[in-house]
């Protein structure tokens, strides 16, 4: 953030915090409709984006994204039902994760969702047979575990794990496939991973998921209809910059794409959360103490890992870059500090050993780039501290003031609704 940014960021985040106390996520939704429009502007003609929820649920973020033109790709009934609030339509919904239960696929179903991403041989026969229960049909995703080296840091393909199924688990699957009544193969999923490093890795993943495509498009006797081949576009997590440029993908995308052969006529989808939401969100918090420990300073915050970056999908607990704002000019040379958190447990640490101005009690920092990833990837549980509250503007303009659900609530078993046939599909 340049000077004058940070000055006219940190007027307006004062205010809010005098407003609606600290700590604070803010973010910006004119940023992320910036990098919605700019990240479709990169995409082969014809290509749909899907946006992740798991980035960031906020209902604001997700009802501009669907009014951009994006799909919704959901992994739990409770990002489902942000999608279908913020107005995706349920066809336009793609329904992903490993452990999807006979009960939440239902659910889906009866909302009118009918893409779905399977990760495994009894994860798809659990599709056909809640379809056939429910008398709907399903068209699935085939997720694939590519047999090439991954190309991504978190690798969630090419290694083993529990995400797709295995590139050679499907050699042999035409017949497996043909016996299931009550699900339309649509096309394949491969996503490599998040936080993929700069665009010859992002290239890579594409050419390789694209070469999967061609080559199970000859297996399994299909032309696919899709052709989901994940993402992973890079943007800095809780650290000051920015982003992979993805202008630089538009041309080599689309020679990819112009490269296909027995999927050419496939529609590309891809995925992104971090991408689209990172730069949108900053986390400001006020120091409530200053110490010294054995030769140690240590600035504690009235933020830490419960609002920040429980896992970030870098690591589990990363260390973040931490600002300062005051109104007056930070004079004093800098001091090395830890930023640490008001949790009880060492590990509650957002910096070790930073140079920063002298802070005292009262002063405000600040997070960068913590818009995807920041509280939905966070311990918010741990020693029941409050959520943070989380506000939405355009231009300095208040649009919305949020707060997660926190606290114990008695448990009401819900009533299932539940086809007949139903113990069956299970
Ligand atoms: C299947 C799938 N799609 C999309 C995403 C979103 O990735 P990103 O936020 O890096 O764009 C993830 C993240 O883990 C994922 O597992």
């Amino acid at each position: 953030m340049s000077a004058p940014v940070l000055a006219r960021e940190a007027a307006r985040a004062a205010a809010w915090l005098e407003t609606y106390g600290s700590p604070l996520y803010v973010y910006d939704s004119g940023e992320v409709e910036r990098r919605a429009l700019e990240l479709r502007a990169a995409l082969p003609e014809g290509s749909r984006l899907l946006f992740s929820l798991k980035a960031n649920p906020l209902p604001d973020i997700a009802r501009l994204l669907q009014r951009l033109g994006c799909d919704a790709e959901v992994s739990s009934p409770g990002e489902l039902a942000v999608a279908l609030e913020a107005g995706f339509p349920p066809e336009r919904v793609l329904y992903t994760g490993p452990g999807k239960s006979a009960e939440e696929v239902h659910a889906a179903l009866a909302a009118g969702v009918t893409g779905f991403s399977a990760e495994s041989w009894p994860d798809l026969e659990r599709i056909d047979r809640v379809a056939r229960a429910a008398r709907l049909r399903a068209r699935v995703l085939l997720r694939v575990n590519p047999s090439a080296p991954p190309v991504a840091r978190l690798a969630m393909s090419g290694v083993s794990s529990q995400f797709g199924f295995d590139e050679a688990d499907l050699v042999d699957g035409r017949a497996r496939l043909a016996a299931l009544g009550h699900v339309e193969l649509m096309g394949l999923h491969v996503y490599q991973g998040t936080q993929l490093t700069d665009a010859n890795s992002l290239l890579a993943a594409v050419r390789q998921a694209l070469a999967v495509g061609e080559s199970l498009s000859e297996v399994l006797g299909t032309r696919f209809q899709v052709m989901d081949v994940g993402g992973g576009f890079p943007w800095p997590f809780a650290a000051a910059g920015a982003g992979l440029d993805v202008s630089t993908l538009r041309e080599p995308l689309a020679l990819l794409s112009a490269s296909r052969e027995r999927t050419a006529s496939a529609a590309l989808w891809f995925e992104s959360g971090r991408w689209l939401c990172g730069s949108s969100g900053t986390l400001w918090a006020t120091v409530v103490d200053v110490k010294r420990s054995k030769g140690k300073r240590y600035v504690v915050l009235d933020s830490g890992i419960h609002h920040l970056g429980g896992m970030s999908g870098l690591g589990r607990v990363p260390l973040v870059g931490v600002g300062v704002a005051r109104a007056e000019p930070v004079s004093g040379a800098l001091e090395e500090v830890n930023v640490v958190g008001p949790l009880c447990t060492p590990l509650d640490c957002f910096a070790r050993n930073v140079a920063l101005p002298p802070l005292r009690p009262g002063d405000r920092v600040f997070i960068p780039n913590v818009g995807a990833y920041g509280l939905t990837a966070s311990l918010t549980g741990f020693l029941s501290r409050p959520p943070p509250v989380e506000l939405v503007h355009r231009e300095g303009e208040v649009t919305a003031v949020y707060r997660l659900r926190w606290g114990h609530a008695l448990y009401e078993r819900p009533a299932p609704a539940r086809p007949p046939g139903w113990e069956d599909a299970r």
